[in-house]
């Protein structure tokens, strides 16, 4: 029997980047991109173009990069969202634009205070104009959960009549039950027939995104958008993972339907984007959480030794995830066996890349004996996604603390030259941060700080995550340090965060001077 196709429609870099405290630097979403091509998703939503000058920067780069996967972007249905994300992906070998527009009453009467006609109008003018860029265009009806069955089959019918190939019924406010969603879908992909392809989109306030999308699937939907980890607005969007591996695991139910995911790269995709984002999986989530193997009862260690099927249902490695958390490397081995490792982990760099993640492994494997993958992936994972070092942390001196003013002398190289600085704060962080605001001249707004622990171990590498506002006018930024020294990392994380703003500023103006863009 031949099985039906479910495309896998990735929106992590739009949706999941909506996720409070998710923003990424440029580098980062063009790390992301390219893995998400490797984990085999049929489309990548890269972002919404018109929404900043760095997301039209980010998708472009990213329509540049990937090959395999379809480049989309977001868009609202005006000329000008539809033009900027026409400009975004125009290098993508296959590239498709989604343009949507709310259609349930609420929507329509409060927020857009326009009648359906002006919906249905303002919707076909939308996909007629996208199709001037694209050939591949989606249309979403924003909040389909909460529209009525009647209009949805209506605004369908004209969107298709104006070029629109896929239909998606996004449960904007994760409002449905799941035999609500089998419903709606039902009714729709009955209606809709071979015109489009009928997709969901489900977000989790319930908890039942994933379940929201099973059934979509055995009801007709042929596409489901998702988040790896389940990141996104609110409580997040369906996560693919868990879609994917209920969609595998359970062959007997699902035997009409595969995907192109390999399986294999969904731990090394949530590790990337958990070390990105600095947002952790909740230690029991499903499939990627810390604990999703881990078996603590007596009973069932007993079970799992006799035969491992007693307590698992799905097998570590089908995901990627090398369960012995191994000890990989020492600060003997060299640069063919790091570059081996590496590639066994899923990271083919560039000399350039590899020459600069292996000066950073040795100094790391001088100060710690025992290296584990989760190490290294953190480790190279902070070198590529780095945004460009207009300041570079030299060295840092912190004088604590208990019984005096606690201080930092720190230095930092700035175009060529050492500048030396110090400063007092109400603790040695403070002191940190205010001492880099003082040599760079810019002040920061610490918006929240994390730090975590990469692996185990005393001398584990701690991973440390700053939010930073430089500008009332930017979103604050992101920054992330990594050192077995918690302060050293957090000036490098504070550092990288003012970085990644200069840079983003330094394009700002540049895209300000080009009178060709409208964005
Ligand atoms: O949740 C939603 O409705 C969306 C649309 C823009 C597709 O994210
Ligand atoms: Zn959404």
């Amino acid at each position: 029997m031949s099985k039906e196709t479910i495309k896998i429609f990735d929106t992590t870099l739009r949706d999941g980047e909506q996720s409070p405290g998710a923003s990424m630097n440029i580098e980062e979403k063009i790390q992301i991109a390219i893995q998400l091509e490797k984990l085999g998703v049929d489309i990548i939503e890269a972002g919404f173009a018109t929404a900043s000058p760095g997301d039209f920067d980010a998708i472009s780069q990213i329509a540049n990069r990937v090959t395999n996967s379809t480049v989309c972007s977001l868009a609202r249905a005006t000329d000008r969202d539809i033009k900027s994300a026409g400009e975004a992906i125009a290098n993508a070998k296959t590239k498709r634009i989604h343009t949507f527009i709310a259609t349930s009453p609420i929507h329509m009467e409060h927020k857009l205070k326009m009648t359906p006609d002006e919906v249905i109008k303002r919707s076909v003018n939308a996909v007629s104009y996208a199709r001037e860029f694209v050939q591949d265009v989606e249309f979403s009806c924003e909040d389909a959960g909460r529209s009525d069955i009647g209009f949805l089959k209506e605004i369908s019918d004209a969107v298709i009549e104006a070029g629109a190939s896929t239909i998606n019924l996004p449960d904007t406010v994760g409002f449905k039950l799941p035999h609500e969603i089998a419903e709606m879908v039902k009714i729709m992909s009955e209606y809709v027939r071979n015109r489009a392809i009928i997709s969901v989109h489900n977000h989790n306030d319930l908890g039942l995104g994933v379940a929201n999308s099973l059934v979509a699937i055995t009801n007709g939907a042929r596409q489901v958008e998702c988040t790896i980890n389940g990141l996104g607005e609110r409580a997040g969007n369906a996560a693919l993972e868990e879609i994917v591996m209920a969609l595998k695991t359970r062959k007997d139910v699902f035997s009409e339907y595969q995907t192109n995911i390999n399986t294999k790269e969904i731990y090394p995709s949530s590790r990337l984007i958990a070390n990105i984002t600095g947002i952790e999986p909740q230690p029991n989530k499903a499939i990627v959480g810390k604990n999703a193997f881990a078996h603590e009862s007596g009973i069932h260690q007993d079970g799992m030794l006799k035969n491992r099927e007693t307590y698992e249902i799905i097998s570590p490695e089908d995901i990627g995830l090398d369960i012995k958390d191994t000890l990989v490397l020492g600060k003997l081995s060299g640069r063919a066996a790091f570059k081996d490792k590496l590639s066994k982990l899923g990271f083919h760099l560039s000399d350039e890349a590899l020459n600069a993640s292996f000066e950073r492994f040795k100094i790391l494997a001088d100060k710690k004996k025992e290296i584990y993958d989760d190490d290294l992936r953190a480790l190279v994972t902070n070198e590529m996604t780095k945004a460009t070092q207009i300041y570079e942390l030299v060295s840092l001196q912190v004088m604590d603390c208990s019984n005096g003013l606690p201080s930092a002398a720190i230095t930092i190289r700035y175009e060529d030259k050492e500048i030396i600085d110090a400063g007092i704060g109400d603790g040695s962080m403070d002191a940190i941060f205010k001492t880099i605001d003082r040599i760079s001249g810019y002040e920061g707004i610490l918006m929240d700080y994390k730090v975590k622990s990469v692996s185990k171990g005393k001398d584990a590498l701690a991973n440390v995550t700053v939010k930073v506002s430089f500008d009332e006018n930017v979103p604050a930024i992101i920054g992330h340090g990594l050192n077995i020294d918690t302060m050293l990392a957090s000036a490098r994380a504070y550092i990288g965060a003012l970085n990644s703003y200069l840079s983003m500023k330094g394009k700002l103006k540049l895209r300000h001077t080009d009178s060709s863009r409208t964005v």
